[in-house]
C-alpha cells in the first residue's frame, strides 16, 4: 500500500523519508467499544497524522488475553486484566508513522486515569485504571493480539 501523507509532492517538495517509519499495535478495549468511543479514539491517531494499516473487530479468547498480557503474568492484576479483555469485542488496529510507538503512548496517556493528562485519551474519557479504554504497545514487538493478522499489507 502506498504511503500518502506527503500532501505537497506536486509542489516540488521532497517526499518524507520512510527510513524512520515504524508500526505499532493499538487495541480498543471492551469498555471503549461498549461506550461507542471507537470513532473518537481512532480519530486521535488519524488527527496526529498516523496511517491506519489494519483494523479488525475481535473477540479475544482467554488464551489470546493471556499471551497479550504475558509480561504481567506474575502481577496481582493479571487475572482481572485478562478477564476484562475477554469481556466483549475489541478493536485491534495497526498504525504507521515516525516514532508512532512512543507518540501513541503519549496520546493514550498514563495507565491510571487519575494521573493521565487532560488532552490524552485516558485523561479525557477514562475514570478508572481497570477501564482505561486503550492498549498501546510500548516496544517494537507489537505482536500482541496477533497484530500481524490485523495488518492490511
Ligand atoms: P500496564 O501495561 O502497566 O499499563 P498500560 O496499559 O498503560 O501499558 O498494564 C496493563 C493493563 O493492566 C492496564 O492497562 C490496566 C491493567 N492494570 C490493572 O488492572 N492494575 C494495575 O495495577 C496496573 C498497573 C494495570
Ligand atoms: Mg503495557
Amino acid at each position: 500500500m502506498q504511503f500518502s501523507s506527503d500532501t505537497n509532492a506536486q509542489q516540488g517538495h521532497r517526499p518524507l523519508s520512510r527510513d524512520l517509519q515504524e508500526r505499532t499495535f493499538i487495541a480498543l478495549k471492551p469498555d471503549c467499544v461498549q461506550r461507542s468511543l471507537c470513532g473518537a479514539v481512532l480519530g486521535r491517531f488519524e488527527q496526529k497524522g498516523f496511517k491506519m494499516r489494519g483494523l479488525k473487530l475481535v473477540l479475544p479468547t482467554r488464551q489470546l488475553a493471556e499471551s497479550h498480557y504475558a509480561e504481567h503474568a506474575e502481577k496481582p492484576f493479571f487475572e482481572r486484566a485478562c478477564r476484562f479483555l475477554c469481556s466483549g469485542p475489541v478493536v485491534a488496529s495497526v498504525w504507521e508513522g515516525r516514532d508512532v510507538i512512543q507518540i501513541s503512548r503519549k496520546i493514550i496517556g498514563a495507565t491510571n486515569p487519575s494521573e493521565s493528562a487532560v488532552g490524552t485519551i485516558r485523561g479525557d474519557y477514562a475514570a478508572h485504571f481497570r477501564r482505561n479504554l486503550v492498549h498501546g504497545s510500548d516496544s517494537v514487538s507489537y505482536t500482541h493480539l496477533r497484530a500481524h493478522e490485523t495488518e492490511a499489507d
